[in-house]
């Protein structure tokens, strides 16, 4: 046993190194250089993440020039994060080529953005065509205009790597098909990207003494996933412009195992056989593994599914980083993709003698499916048991992967079939109409046309399912969770926003004005607005700085937070958080209508909350005690913004600081969940702080981010569930005047959970009117949101059902008998999602509400249907 173990450990030590070493070997040593082009457009520009792009016509031979034409898209999406270089294109009417001088022994990235919109007379719908690189095809029959509609996305970019030419021109060839008739050719960006020798031969899964060489072969970029990470945009990726999602939406099935960042004092030490180029030290610092409980993680697989292009072979490439095991035999792992297995026994202590080593390996596999069947790439890890090591557990942190060119030299794949109608799904009978478009064997992967010529940082599953079912066209989105996200739907700009106290008429103004993108306000207005910040006028004061009530526009109140000069928050950390924020519409979400930053100030300007706290109606302020319906109401409303916080957003956000304080009222007691962004928790670059900086508030924080310094969105469901608890109660999460054991609400409601005794927290105001299987729900989701470990907590999606059902027990007890608990539990763990994001569209909030209570009882109430 011990002497074969040793021989497995040495044989993959052998391959992972063979192969490392080849890559450095290979490298060559020229210069890089890119071409970083806006197509159409007529000076450089720079793009919201500060990259700077070029006109095209340098590129284009006069008569290729005289061939197009330049054009400005009429309409912009408001998920375009950057209008550079979406908001121009160049339009082909007839063959013609890009020219580029380049280094015939170099490696390249070309990639290719298309906004499929509208363009002087040229409707995207129309455009169908081919682009080619001598021999080889990159796209064929080419419809960005079904694509992104498919993908529910906006754009789209497309990435290739191209082996050297041995030329000193890349020529580039658009030609519109001929088979449709006035089709034509467009593009909205292109980069060109010298790269270094990245590739190198892999073994065949399935063949082990097989390599495959990926050297001569163009390869088309199908995902770029920073595993148990978030979004690492192009810049942030040693010069080659490598976008890196959150990979998230491609996890299969329920078990999403767990998420881990390095602790900041461990160095990521690249081997020096490792170039760092291969991927970023922000991909190795975080990862994804399975979980604390080693016979929960014996019964299932790590799994991620990718929809592909069948009849190709694909490069997948896994990225591994252990820094968290110290010694050999402490997690071994086995990788099975497509149900094979690709590597067995995989200790990567053991291979590289210490924490924290970068490392990659590379398997190629020929994915086969016949028509009609799901395309579709499985990538499963689980703990290997031959030889018994410490923890049941395995490891990833970063995974591409890379469709190769086929015998002829062609990289294109079909379009996809056009979106089906909306359609209420089920888990039982998935319905016929889906069936007859390829629908999922699984069910809950039910986006399987939606992939496969998804380019990367695409929606998969349930998510873009989702979003089909909603046939909304106009939410796309860059991050990988793509384009179901409510944010800016254009009919948002019309509706009055019901979160604004005073005057109705100037309502629509500002959300037009918050339908673009963060409005500026100059100092004066503001000072103005606050008659110069005027101390009768604070509503809060918090640690970023003080909030005032203030005026705009001549009469539309707005909470106005003004940054006191002495926080920390730089004012390049302030604008990233703007752009962040500006992003985030959702109905309940406090949300920001602009900012101002003249003179180095720091202001932020949201909604004003005419009903205040939700603390402050529960206890200590003398108001009108909210009855249990309002409560609960209160408390979906909270939970839908948490989760669309969670899942929603280009990146996920983890709120860190949620409270009772933090879920303001409006006029119409809407709930919105406020303060989230600031806490330095969204977007990747502020990672770090993720597992460092303890923020919170004491009665509310995650016992597990003590113990591990780490946070996951599952401590925001912590503190949701003492929230929930302070609602019954009517009691504050701390009291130090009570007796020691009651001190903490969420340790006495516990304890008095666990004795039977839970009534007697209960807020007397609201005592006589809530019905037995509704405490009974809700105190049992409060419950298990405070559970030790976050991966026994549900998640907020699951938590917002629950509470739903608590909503349906309390006005409906007599109604038709829902299904059994456990039963209405299984249906939500398919529909939650569905359920949730299906209500967020944000328009028309009355027909939305009935619509969703509609699907609701279709879920619970199986005679409905
Ligand atoms: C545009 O940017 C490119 C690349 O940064 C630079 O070489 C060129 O000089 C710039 N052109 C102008 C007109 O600023
Ligand atoms: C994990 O995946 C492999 C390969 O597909 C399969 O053989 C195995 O049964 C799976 N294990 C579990 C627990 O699902
Ligand atoms: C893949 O190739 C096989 C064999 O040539 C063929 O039967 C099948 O239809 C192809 N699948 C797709 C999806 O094109
Ligand atoms: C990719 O295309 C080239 C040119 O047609 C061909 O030589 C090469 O074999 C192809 N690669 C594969 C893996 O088929």
């Amino acid at each position: 046993m011990k002497l074969c173990t040793c021989v497995n450990f040495l044989v993959i030590v052998t391959t992972f190194c063979s192969i490392l070493s080849k890559v450095n070997s290979s490298k060559n040593d020229t210069n890089s250089y890119s071409f970083v082009l806006a197509c159409g457009a007529t000076n450089n520009a720079t793009d919201a993440d500060g990259r700077i792009w070029s006109p095209d016509s340098t590129y284009l031979s006069s008569s290729s020039s005289s061939n197009s034409i330049t054009s400005k898209a009429k309409y912009q999406d408001p998920s375009l994060t950057s209008d550079i270089p979406y908001m121009t294109a160049r339009i082909f009417k007839t063959q013609t080529a890009y020219t580029f001088p380049i280094s015939p022994k170099s490696r390249h990235w070309i990639r290719l953005h298309f906004y499929p919109s509208s363009y002087d007379n040229f409707n995207c719908s129309n455009s169908f065509f081919s682009v080619t690189v001598g021999e080889f095809t990159l796209l064929n029959n080419f419809s960005a205009s079904i694509i992104a509609q498919a993908l529910t996305q906006a754009y789209i970019i497309r990435e290739f790597t191209l082996v050297p030419l041995q030329t000193s021109t890349l020529n580039i060839t658009f030609s519109p098909s001929s088979v449709y008739k006035d089709a034509f050719a467009f593009i909205n960006g292109v980069e060109i990207v010298s790269m270094p020798e990245i590739f190198q031969a892999a073994t065949m899964v399935g063949f082990t003494d097989q390599t495959t060489d990926t050297q001569d072969s163009f390869m088309q970029t199908m995902f770029r996933l920073n595993i148990g990470g978030q979004y690492i945009p192009a810049g942030n990726d040693s010069g080659l412009g490598r976008i890196w999602y959150d990979d998230a939406p491609y996890l299969f099935g329920a078990s999403f195992g767990i998420t881990s960042v390095a602790n900041n004092s461990l160095k990521i030490a690249y081997p020096s056989n490792l170039p760092e180029y291969i991927a970023p030290v922000d991909v190795y610092r975080t990862a994804r593994s399975m979980g604390p409980n080693p016979d929960v993680n014996r019964n299932y697989n790590l799994t991620w599914i990718f929809q592909i292009d069948a009849n190709f072979t694909y490069l997948v490439r896994l990225h591994f980083c252990d820094f968290e095991m110290k010694r050999m035999n402490q997690r071994v792992f086995n990788i099975y993709i497509n149900n094979q297995t690709a590597l067995e026994d995989v200790d990567l202590i053991a291979l590289y003698a210490a924490q924290g080593v970068p490392a990659y390996k590379d398997f190629v596999i020929y994915a086969t499916a016949q028509p009609g069947d799901d395309q579709e790439m499985w990538v499963a890890l689980h703990p290997s048991d031959k030889t018994r090591a410490q923890f049941y557990d395995v490891i990833l942190n970063g995974l591409e992967i890379f469709k190769i060119n086929d015998t002829t030299g062609n990289l294109a794949g079909p379009n996809p079939v056009p979106s089906p109608p909306p359609v209420l799904a089920t888990d039982s009978q998935p319905k016929p109409s889906f069936a007859s478009n390829k629908t999922s064997k699984k069910g809950i992967i039910a986006g399987s046309v939606v992939g496969m010529a998804a380019g990367f940082g695409i929606v998969l599953g349930v998510l873009a399912f989702v979003k089909r079912r909603k046939n909304m066209s106009n939410g796309g989105n860059k991050s990988s969770r793509g384009g179901w996200l409510p944010i800016y739907s254009s009919s948002r700009t019309t509706e009055t926003r019901t979160t604004i106290s005073g005057k109705s008429s100037r309502s629509s103004h500002i959300s037009n004005m918050g339908g673009g993108l963060c409005r500026r306000f100059s100092f004066d207005e503001i000072k103005h607005g606050t008659k110069n910040f005027d101390e009768s006028r604070v509503i809060g004061v918090g640690g970023f700085g003080k909030v005032y009530r203030g005026e705009i526009d001549g009469g539309t109140i707005v909470a106005i937070k003004r940054a006191n000069p002495s926080s920390e928050q730089g004012l390049h950390e302030f604008q990233t958080e703007i752009d962040l924020l500006s992003k985030l519409r959702h109905r309940h979400l406090v949300s920001l209508i602009g900012a101002c930053e003249d003179n180095g100030e720091m202001i932020l300007v949201y909604d004003y909350m005419a009903n205040g706290t939700l603390r402050e109606h529960l206890y200590k302020h003398n108001k009108p005690p909210l009855s249990w319906k309002q409560r609960l109401d209160i408390c979906i409303g909270a939970a839908r913004g948490l989760h669309y916080l969670h899942t929603g957003a280009r990146y996920t956000i983890i709120h860190r600081d949620v409270k009772t304080t933090n879920i303001l009222l409006d006029d119409k007691w809407v709930a919105k969940v406020s303060d989230f962004g600031l806490s330095k928790t969204g977007p990747n670059l502020h990672q770090t702080h993720v597992s460092t900086m303890i923020k919170g508030s004491f009665g509310y924080l995650d016992p597990e981010y003590f113990r591990r310094q780490q946070l996951t969105e599952k401590s925001d469901v912590y503190s949701f569930g003492v929230v929930l608890f302070e609602v019954i109660s009517g009691r504050p999460a701390l009291n130090p005047s009570l007796p020691k054991e009651q001190v903490s609400l969420a340790d006495w409601a516990l304890h008095c959970h666990r004795r039977n005794t839970t009534k007697e927290i209960v807020d007397p105001h609201i005592k006589g009117e809530i019905i037995q299987e509704c405490l009974k729900q809700f105190v049992d989701t409060a419950v298990s949101c405070l559970s030790d470990h976050g991966t026994d907590r549900p998640s907020m999606g699951s938590v917002l059902w629950n509470l739903e059902y608590c909503l349906q027990l309390q006005s409906n007890p007599d109604g038709p008998k829902v299904v059994a608990e456990q039963k209405a539990n299984d249906a939500y763990a398919m529909h939650t999602e569905l359920l949730s994001i299906e209500e967020e569209g944000g328009e028309g909030q009355e027909s939305e509400d009935h619509s969703t209570e509609a699907a609701f009882s279709q879920i619970v109430n199986p005679q409905g249907r």
